[in-house]
């Protein structure tokens, strides 16, 4: 069996398979022989996943930068200090960094070395299983700033992208169940197979189910490749995100463990499915077994009349409207998504009520 496979190959390729097994030196001519590289871990990613690439002999010189795990790290300041690193280091535009974590890394390991003398070559390496199919792909880089998410940032694509599952036997349950849920995501609203195949089978079989995740990574680098700017079609990959955002924030807000992006999602789909048979005729069979399948995965979070009323003021505060119309994209069936909905706070209302009374 091939130790490697390449998913796509534009705009820059994306590799899955065992990483040791890459050829490096190969890699090197094709970036032009890089000079140094520096590699960007949090302290899990260190312990954890560090090792199994050191073993690769043109990363073993690397020098390593080292930044707290967590989404409390995507700040300025911590891009501050790796450009001062950066600097201290020498580098020159030919350095390779090599962003080896979650989306948290490759999203502040990305815009630091994007800005750095405008722009260094970076690659990213993901560790988790939402940044596997999801934020290591799509160019989108940046750190928070003022308690808004993602407010600094840049659009910059890696060299090139390596998946290897391996890394995920180390990642928390609760972790891989946050990234789980964005695939469930992928698939309704582009890919009725990776559908069909999700039913199957148990998040922790995606250790060794290779091609759910090709299939969820290229559902995602397709529809930013359509659209890298994101103009309109990549709105599609919102499905869910509008309801969970909220969710998100409030729980941040109010809970002492909040709710995991992923976690939020997996309430967000089910809300927005209820909104798509709502409006936009979704088959309410169809909507019943997505209810199911999240359900069985995700427990129940509890969200009561005051929550609500709280939520509905968040959305109304998100980037995503327009003219006062609150927006969301939704699906008409498994694998067809449509952008620009403008639903009503009542209906919105209805739905997260919808979703508390699934658990019962
Ligand atoms: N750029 C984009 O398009 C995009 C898309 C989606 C999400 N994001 C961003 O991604 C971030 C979330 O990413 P995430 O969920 O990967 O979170 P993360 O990077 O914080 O990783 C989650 C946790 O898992 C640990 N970890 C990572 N790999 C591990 C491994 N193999 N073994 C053990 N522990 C490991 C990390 O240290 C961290 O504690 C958010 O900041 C979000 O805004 C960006
Ligand atoms: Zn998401």
């Amino acid at each position: 069996m091939e130790r490697i496979i390449k998913i796509i190959e534009n705009p820059y390729p994306i590799y899955i398979g065992e990483i040791n097994a890459f050829d490096f030196e190969r890699f090197q001519q094709i970036i032009k022989g890089f000079s140094k590289v520096v590699i960007i871990v949090d302290e899990n990613t260190k312990i954890h996943c560090l090792p199994k690439i050191m073993g690769i002999p043109s990363l073993k010189n690397a020098k390593i930068i080292e930044l707290k795990s967590g989404e409390s790290t995507k700040t300025i300041q911590n891009a501050i200090d790796i450009w001062a690193e950066f600097t201290e280091m020498n580098l020159e535009r030919n350095t390779l960094i090599v962003n080896l974590g979650g989306g948290v890394i490759s999203d502040i390991g990305g815009f630091a070395a994007t800005i750095f003398k405008r722009g260094l070559h970076y690659i990213n390496i993901p560790t988790t299983l939402l940044a596997m199919i999801d934020a290591s792909i799509g160019g989108k880089t940046g750190v928070n700033f003022k308690g808004y998410k993602n407010q600094l940032g840049v659009f910059s694509d890696p060299e090139v992208i390596f998946i290897d599952t391996d890394f995920l036997q180390t990642l928390p349950k609760r972790q891989l169940y946050a990234g789980f849920a964005e695939i469930i995501k992928h698939a309704l609203i582009m890919d009725t197979s990776l559908w069909d195949m999700l039913l199957k089978i148990k998040p922790e079989d995606v250790y060794f189910q290779n091609e759910i995740i090709k299939r969820a990574v290229y559902v995602k680098s397709n529809i930013v490749n359509s659209d890298p700017l994101e103009k309109d079609i990549r709105k599609i990959l919102n499905f869910g995100h509008t309801i969970a955002h909220s969710i998100e924030s409030y729980s941040m807000k109010n809970d002492a463990n909040p709710l995991l992006h992923g976690e939020a999602v997996a309430i967000g789909i089910i809300c927005e499915t209820y909104l798509s048979v709502v409006k936009n005729g979704l088959n309410a069979e169809t909507a019943k077994q997505i209810y199911t399948y999240i359900s069985s995965l995700f427990s129940r979070y509890n969200i009561d009349n005051n929550a609500i009323v709280e939520l509905l003021q968040i959305i109304r505060q998100d980037k995503k409207n327009k003219n006062g119309k609150l927006n969301f994209t939704l699906i008409s069936e498994i694998g067809k998504a449509l952008i620009d909905n403008n639903i009503d706070e009542d209906l919105i209302a209805e739905s997260i009520h919808f979703y508390s009374t699934l658990y019962v």
